[in-house]
């Protein structure tokens, strides 16, 4: 072989495993999208950088490789004032966003970033479409955005107000305030006046199909229904957020993930009127972790199997979590007539204060206005679910309720260090169907 071949082959070699060894990093999301300090720096003892030197000239130089060498394109900043936004909180700045929107992301820059300013601006729903030019989009929010509240302007689509869809490497990030002023949704809401017909209020701020996505830092308040909303979306993470609404506005989940995989949810304050975190069907490979929850309906997995629907979650991780005043703790739940499977779950070091149902598995959920129909023949499986050192307070007599399919029970339950007593702190109670728990060390209330 001639050198020159030989020497292409090892570079070769090494660029194989160098995609190689980045996918596996991808697998990982701690790891996942520091872009300040660049993900690709390997450290081998110079061989490679000095490989990259010595072939200047080499055709073979991937995409990647380009990436490594450094950027050679622009930093960008496109500011929404620059595109007619007032930010008075009065002026309607929709026009402005979406032309600033339209600007950056058709920006071909080595990093492109929108910010928004510490002003006000009012926003009718908004779609930031990909994909775009740039393979880094940063979003600075600094400033508050504020939804409008005159349902005729959601007209289009009546079920966002925020959206972000089909953007790569995006990140969202600032200390600004986006507030949904639900109110008026919150109002109109069946579950307020038994008398409305049930529909569905904009999510505050929606991401779908983004992938390598980073949600930072921000506010989000007072959300017409759901406040942030994760929808299949891939490499995930979402860290530093507080999200807050009154305890009585209805159906107002702090982050909702739905068929997204491999995400994880940080450090994060939620206190709303629902499930602080509901992850639904095809979700995979999630983890919340450091999340204080209260007030509001706890974390949730599920609902799960409605209307018949085949669902499926598995590999999910709760840890280090403080429940505070909430409906419930740590709780799945899943219509009856569904099929599918909830599995491999870790629940881990929580602690629950004056939680009403501090653990739960709820196999016949309904929230309908009709009571559902037994049915027995279909179920979601649940499988595989781990307590682990889970401590505090339940606001009611039975602390642990595990209500299982009949025809197709609970599999693989195990608790282990659970320790829940009453707020008097008198023992509490479990109350357990169709399900078998193993228990490894204390373990106070067990099924009777
Ligand atoms: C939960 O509360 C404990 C004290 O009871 C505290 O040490 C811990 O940092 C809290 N965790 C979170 C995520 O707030
Ligand atoms: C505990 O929760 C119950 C029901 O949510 C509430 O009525 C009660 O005031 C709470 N107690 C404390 C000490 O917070």
């Amino acid at each position: 072989m001639a050198n020159h071949q030989k020497h292409i082959l090892k570079f070769f070699v090494i660029i194989v495993s160098l995609v190689a060894c980045y996918c596996t990093l991808q697998e990982d999301p701690h790891i996942l999208l520091h872009s300040d300090d660049s993900p690709y720096t390997i450290d081998d003892g110079g061989t490679f950088e000095s490989l990259i030197k010595q072939s200047p000239d080499d055709h073979l130089r991937l995409k990647t490789l380009d990436k490594l060498v450094g950027p050679s394109l622009p930093f960008i900043t496109v500011n929404v004032n620059d595109y007619g936004a007032a930010g008075d909180g009065i002026t309607d700045d929709t026009k402005a966003f979406q032309k600033a929107w339209e600007v950056a992301c058709s920006s071909s820059g080595e990093a492109v970033s929108l910010v928004v300013p510490k002003q006000n601006y009012l926003l009718k729903p908004i779609r930031f479409s990909g994909p775009c030019k740039s393979d880094h989009i940063t979003v600075q929010i600094n400033g508050v955005l504020e939804a409008s509240d005159n349902p005729s302007d959601y007209e289009h689509d009546p079920t966002h107000w925020l959206e972000f869809k089909n953007v790569q490497s995006l990140s969202v990030k600032g200390d600004g305030t986006i507030n949904g002023n639900g109110n008026i949704w919150w109002q109109n809401s069946c579950k307020r006046n038994k008398k409305l017909p049930c529909k569905n209020a904009p999510t505050a701020l929606t991401f779908r199909n983004c992938k390598n996505l980073v949600v930072e830092n921000l506010k989000i308040k007072d959300a017409q229904q759901i406040h942030l909303s994760f929808q299949d979306s891939i490499y995930v993470r979402a860290s530093g957020l507080t999200v807050t609404a009154p305890q009585d506005s209805p159906n107002t989940d702090g982050i909702h993930v739905t068929n997204t995989q491999n995400i994880q949810i940080s450090s994060s304050v939620i206190a709303t009127g629902d499930d602080c975190i509901s992850i639904v069907s095809g979700s995979q490979n999630v983890q919340a972790a450091d999340i204080t929850c209260g007030p509001g309906h706890g974390i949730s997995i599920g609902s799960l199997g409605t209307k018949q629907a085949e669902a499926f979650v598995s590999d999910i991780t709760v840890k280090r979590a403080n429940l505070s005043g909430t409906k419930n703790g740590v709780r799945i739940k899943t219509w009856q007539g569904g099929s599918g499977s909830a599995s491999n779950i870790n629940f881990q070091n929580i602690e629950m204060k004056n939680v009403t149902n501090p653990i739960i598995i709820d196999q016949n959920y309904c929230d309908q206005k009709d009571p559902c129909k037994q049915q027995q023949y279909s179920a979601v499986q649940i499988k595989n679910v781990l307590y682990h050192n889970i401590k505090g307070t339940s606001a009611s007599e039975v602390s642990v309720r595990f209500d299982c399919s009949e025809d197709f029970p609970c599999q693989g339950i195990v608790m282990q260090n659970v320790d829940l007593t009453l707020e008097t702190g008198e023992a509490s109670k479990a109350s357990c169907h169709n399900v078998q728990v193993s228990y490894v060390g204390l373990v106070t209330p067990r099924c009777p």
